[in-house]
């Protein structure tokens, strides 16, 4: 099966470098690989915590979709949206909020720093604080779990919440007894874990300390370098490198044979001046052709529109089958597809029906087969084999699949049920949303018997 790389960028501002190396070139990289399926996204639901400034965020949103295509995002091959876009975001979170602990959530890092600063100037403890900041690693763990993502690209600023998602994750599956969600790992590449700003600290925009990705072009992107701060050693003494941002950030962008030139340059008595136009250079080299693409992009907002579009559609097309899936679990089920009042579990046959298989060979030649409900509806239709063993297996696994272990992805018209991340039966069309989404829940019913019988 694909591995799931998923991150996300909070559109609170102009993405800057360390948003560059520490999410989006490791995750424009990874989603060029064969065995890994990507999602990418403008987390903006995230930004509403952080900013009512309504046109930073929408101009925020633009310049950080516009940053991951200038990078090399090819939107035919990952799923790239907008968190607002997908509605069932915000519903996992609310189902999420339902079995999180408010002692974890009292723990979260930028909720606990909230809390000091308030302590520490003699104010109330929650004074200005949001319920907003304070469901933020909820909202977080949603926006992972809604995917199954295995993979979680972030600078270590963000690995409490990658924990938090697991914690969330795992307390759902043991409280609703299966295997739900996915447990998410963060990927910190180490050389990057936290890029400095200007002033040593991280580059953050809640720092002003940030060196622009794009923005103001390459006459802002030197001036900006040139205020990084250095210490006072002037040209010819020794600099040492292990505690200089400058060459943190330098080690970012090069080679190795680069990085141990400079280090060598910089002991060698380099003035900093000198080197912060080495930085300079070094850094302009890789984000020039990047910048010509992104200008092109944020003139032609309507080709990023359609974008998104198309990557909420993709996105969607996993996370309501998800979605429909978690509130059968929980009681949340249309009042006509309640088979019993009695509280019994729905997996229980009708009179002692079962759903059944029907194999058969087509026109040409090969071996597919049939799942039909207990009622006789046609539910799937295999994929087509040429070894009648591969159509057996596959039966067999269905038989002990359950519905909480079924992927399944709308399609224009139906779905498809996907194993180890190759669809492998489909079913019949459907004439809309709602049509769908009955036809998905009787088929998780009839997964669920046949697990139930195994
Ligand atoms: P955000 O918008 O603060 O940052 C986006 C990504 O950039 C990384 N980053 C850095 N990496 C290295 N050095 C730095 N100085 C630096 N500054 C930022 C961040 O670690 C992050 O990977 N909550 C997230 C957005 C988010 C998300 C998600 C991420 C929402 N939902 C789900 C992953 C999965 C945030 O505010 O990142």
């Amino acid at each position: 099966m694909n591995t799931r790389v998923l991150t996300g960028i909070t559109t609170t501002g102009t993405p800057h470098l360390g948003n560059y190396v520490g999410a989006i070139r490791p995750a424009v990289e990874a989603s060029r690989r064969d065995d890994v399926d990507a999602f990418y996204f403008m987390a903006d639901y995230h930004a509403l915590i952080k900013s009512d400034d309504a046109a930073r965020i929408e101009r925020s949103r633009l310049e950080i979709a516009a940053t991951w295509l200038a990078a090399g995002l090819d939107p035919a091959r990952v799923t790239f949206y907008r968190q607002s876009d997908i509605p069932e975001i915000p519903e996992l979170t609310w189902f999420l909020t339902c079995v999180a602990s408010k002692g974890m959530l009292n723990r979260a890092h930028a909720y606990k720093a909230a809390v000091d600063r308030n302590t520490e100037t003699g104010e109330d403890a929650d004074a200005g604080i949001t319920a907003g900041l304070y469901m933020y690693p909820v909202l977080m763990a949603a926006d992972i779990l809604a995917f199954d993502a295995h993979k979680v690209p972030v600078g270590r600023d963000q690995i409490q919440h990658i924990e938090m998602a697991r914690d969330l994750g795992q307390r759902f599956n043991h409280i609703h007894g299966r295997e739900f969600f996915v447990l998410p790992e963060a990927l910190i590449e180490e050389q990057v874990a936290t890029l400095p700003g200007l002033d040593g600290r991280k580059m953050s925009k809640s720092y002003d300390n940030t060196i622009p990705l794009f923005a103001g072009g390459k006459k802002q992107l030197r001036e900006t370098i040139m205020r990084i701060v250095t210490d006072s050693r002037l040209p010819g003494e020794a600099k040492d490198p292990d505690n200089s941002a400058l060459f943190t950030i330098f080690r970012a962008f090069a080679c190795e044979t680069e990085t141990s030139a400079f280090r060598q340059a910089l002991i060698d008595g380099l003035g900093w001046g000198e080197a912060k136009q080495v930085l300079y250079e070094r850094i302009e080299s890789d984000v020039a052709p990047m910048r010509e693409r992104y200008e092109a992009f944020m003139a032609d907002p309507a080709a990023i529109e359609a974008i998104l579009q198309q990557g909420a559609q993709k996105a969607r097309a996993i996370a309501t089958p998800k979605i429909v899936a978690l509130r059968d679990a929980l009681g949340l089920r249309s009042a006509t597809a309640v088979t019993t009042t009695t509280g019994q579990p729905k997996a229980t046959p009708k009179q002692g029906k079962m759903p059944r298989f029907a194999s058969f060979r087509d026109a040409d030649g090969n071996f597919r087969f049939r799942l039909f409900s207990a009622d006789g509806e046609e539910l799937l239709l295999s994929m087509p084999f040429t070894d009648p063993k591969a159509a057996g297996a596959l039966q067999k696994r269905l038989k002990t699949l359950g519905a909480a272990a079924a992927v399944v992805q709308a399609q224009s018209s139906g779905m498809a049920l996907v194993l180890d991340g190759e669809p492998v039966a489909s079913t019949p069309e459907h004439r809309d949303e709602s049509a769908r989404n009955d036809a998905l829940a009787r088929l998780h019913e009839a997964l669920d018997q046949l697990a139930a019988q195994e």
